[in-house]
């Protein structure tokens, strides 16, 4: 067998026959055109790959979701197995709450990455509903102790709250980061006049995320929120970006035409396209190894303009 002559199809395929995590990125074979392994310098594709937020700190673009780990959907073993194969093909962040299974989502996670928590950026969230200074105080700690951490990397409003909280919400953020038990805070859900608001009460700048659906088939961020966000620096961190459990693209022709073109996944394509923009974070979720293997390609899948014209037709969006 002449590994150079496997494309990255074969090669993913073949690493899970042998239940083989592939072990980075630069360790692969050759690749097809468009599928390529970026190349590296500041105006590379892999610059586009990670994402810069507002304090400065790079992350990955292409994390891990956890809203259904934990709940028995897979064995526990293949949850753990798939966030750690994740954090070693470069989905380093990983998102959670509380709220998720009982605190069972922060539970798992906790004990699969105890061996590995510096490598991770640790996102978790906080309930409207908890959103008083005291009651923050204690979401926030029960969320270190099931994760197994000291600090988290982001916190988030996981809905809003009334507007006249804002600034509530806002001082309670601050007091845990001041604390060292977050390192930056951020919203879940917010529309782009609940962002004007929060940007006016005091600190509400210095958020640096707001978690929204953004998909192939749910484009509806692209009418003003997005462009709200590019314009005041703010990275977006889309949820579902396969669409959802329920809306699922992965069965659909368009990206696994263009999938098939570059030796990889419909998946792929559609998280390639999520992230295409270098202002957007998708966080898939997947209990399964073999899912996140698929999945992790889209860290280093360059769409041709070709492929995203196609992509355009096919979900026309806003
Ligand atoms: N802030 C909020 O209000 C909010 C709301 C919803 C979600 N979230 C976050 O966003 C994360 C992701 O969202 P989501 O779970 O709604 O949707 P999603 O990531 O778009 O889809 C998850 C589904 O896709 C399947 N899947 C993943 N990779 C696949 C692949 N390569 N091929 C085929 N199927 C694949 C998963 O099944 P398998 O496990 O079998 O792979 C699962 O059923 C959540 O886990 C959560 O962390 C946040």
């Amino acid at each position: 067998m002449n590994k150079s002559l496997l494309n990255r199809r074969q090669f993913t395929t073949r690493c899970a026959a042998f239940g083989l995590a592939i072990p980075a990125l630069t360790a692969m074979p050759r690749v097809p055109a468009g599928a390529q392994l970026p190349a590296t310098g500041a105006a590379s594709p892999r610059a586009a790959r990670s994402v810069k937020l507002p304090d400065g700190t790079s992350v990955a673009a292409l994390g891990q979701g956890s809203s259904h780990l934990g709940r028995g959907r897979h064995p526990q073993s293949d949850e753990e197995e798939a966030l750690r194969t994740g954090i070693a093909l470069g989905m380093t962040l990983i998102d959670t709450s509380g709220d998720y299974g009982n605190g069972r989502s922060e539970g798992l996670i906790g004990q699969a990455i105890a061996a590995e928590r510096d490598r991770v950026f640790l996102v978790s969230k906080v309930e409207a509903s908890e959103a008083s200074a005291d009651g923050m105080e204690r979401a926030c700690e029960a969320s270190l102790a099931r994760l197994r951490t000291d600090h988290l990397d982001l916190y988030l409003l996981h809905w809003p709250v009334p507007n006249t909280q804002f600034s509530a919400v806002v001082a309670g953020f601050e007091k845990l980061r001041a604390a060292g038990k977050i390192r930056a805070w951020g919203v879940s859900n917010f529309d782009t006049g609940q962002m004007e608001d929060l940007f006016r009460v005091p600190d509400g700048r210095r958020c640096a995320t707001n978690q929204v659906p953004y998909s192939l088939n749910n484009r509806h961020i692209e009418r003003d929120l997005l462009p709200w966000c590019k314009q005041h620096n703010l990275p977006v961190m889309a949820y579902s970006p396969l669409g959802g459990d329920r809306n699922l693209v992965v069965g659909d022709r368009t990206p696994a035409q263009i999938g098939a073109a570059h030796g990889c996944s419909a998946a792929a394509v559609a998280l390639a396209w999520v992230i295409r923009s270098g202002n957007v974070i998708a966080i898939p979720e997947s209990g399964s190894p073999a899912h996140v293997r698929e999945n992790a390609v889209a860290l280093s899948l360059a769409l041709t303009p070709g492929d995203l014209h196609t992509l355009d037709a096919a979900y026309p969006g806003a």
